[in-house]
């Protein structure tokens, strides 16, 4: 069954490629020779994305003074890694669609996921927050891939979750024999050639200890996963209440004050991100 999964996955091929685009803005951001001008070519060549872009770093959830009105101040203001994580984000909202989960609570689910890991990363002084929220944004990613590609089991997954009190990776592990939506957004991930970071805390978002270590970013998602399902952020097919890792709980070391400032910084960004929920509905 591993092997049929992860066969399927392989042969299908709307999922092949992300678009030209974001491969070559993969590229050129992960090259550190590029220069802004680089970056901004890429980017200019899609009028689409570029107008997205712009939508985004001056809507509220970044919150500048004053207007940004061309990708070469963007990308000066921002840096790479965020005009790369934004390009990335709109392409993954649009390529994926759901007709089992409910996707606009699945991508405020997600997004409140990517927001937590960075305010998380920020509180640890995690040397690239940036990072954790494209990590968090993309930790359920697999379930989409189930719920299109797989609908019949994943309709099967939703039964059992919905009828007995197990999470949803138990359920996924019962029905696939031993696979979840962890090792399937990983995979996918990797398909994509996104930096390895990504895929593998996605792998890791549900078992972020190794060998007795805690894996640092997948245990900030894991952590910050189970703070959206506590403070009932969106919905991404899970009932059953927060499953907070006691030795990530411990490794992270936040204690009461900080889970405090952590929570309102959480709410306070949410509240902002709208335009990027409403993009994702194509309703901005
Ligand atoms: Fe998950
Ligand atoms: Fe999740």
């Amino acid at each position: 069954m591993k092997i049929q999964v992860l066969e399927k996955i392989k042969s299908i091929k709307n999922l092949n490629m992300l678009p030209v685009v974001v491969s070559k803005l993969l590229e050129v951001t992960s090259n550190p020779k590029s220069s802004v001008s680089d970056v901004s070519k890429v980017v200019s060549s899609d009028p689409t994305l570029t107008a997205n872009i712009l939508k985004i770093v001056n809507s509220p959830f970044y919150g500048f003074p004053r207007t940004i009105t061309t990708i070469n101040q963007a990308l000066v203001i921002l840096g790479f890694t965020d005009i790369r994580n934004i390009a990335l984000s709109l392409t993954v909202f649009d390529k994926l669609k759901s007709s089992l989960l409910d996707v606009s609570e699945f991508w405020k689910h997600s997004l409140g996921v990517g927001i937590a890991s960075k305010v998380i990363a920020e509180k640890l002084k995690y040397a690239k927050p940036e990072e954790a929220f494209i990590c968090g944004l993309l930790h359920d990613i697999g379930k989409l891939i189930l719920s299109e590609y797989f609908s019949d089991r994943f309709k099967l997954i939703l039964k059992v979750v919905e009828m007995k009190p197990v999470y949803i990776s138990q359920a996924e592990e019962a029905i696939l024999e031993g696979i979840n939506h962890a090792q399937i957004g990983s995979w996918v991930t990797e398909k994509w050639k996104l930096p390895p970071v990504i895929t593998k805390t996605v792998a890791l978002h549900h078992s972020p200890v190794i060998a007795g270590t805690v894996d640092e970013l997948a245990g900030i998602v894991n952590h910050a996963n189970n703070l959206c399902r506590l403070k009932k952020i969106g919905f991404s097919g899970d009932s059953l209440g927060p499953d907070f890792n006691e030795e990530v709980t411990e490794f992270l070391g936040l204690d009461e004050k900080a889970m405090e400032e952590i929570a309102v910084e959480i709410d306070k960004k949410i509240a902002s991100a709208q335009i990027i929920l409403n993009m994702a509905q194509k309703k901005a």
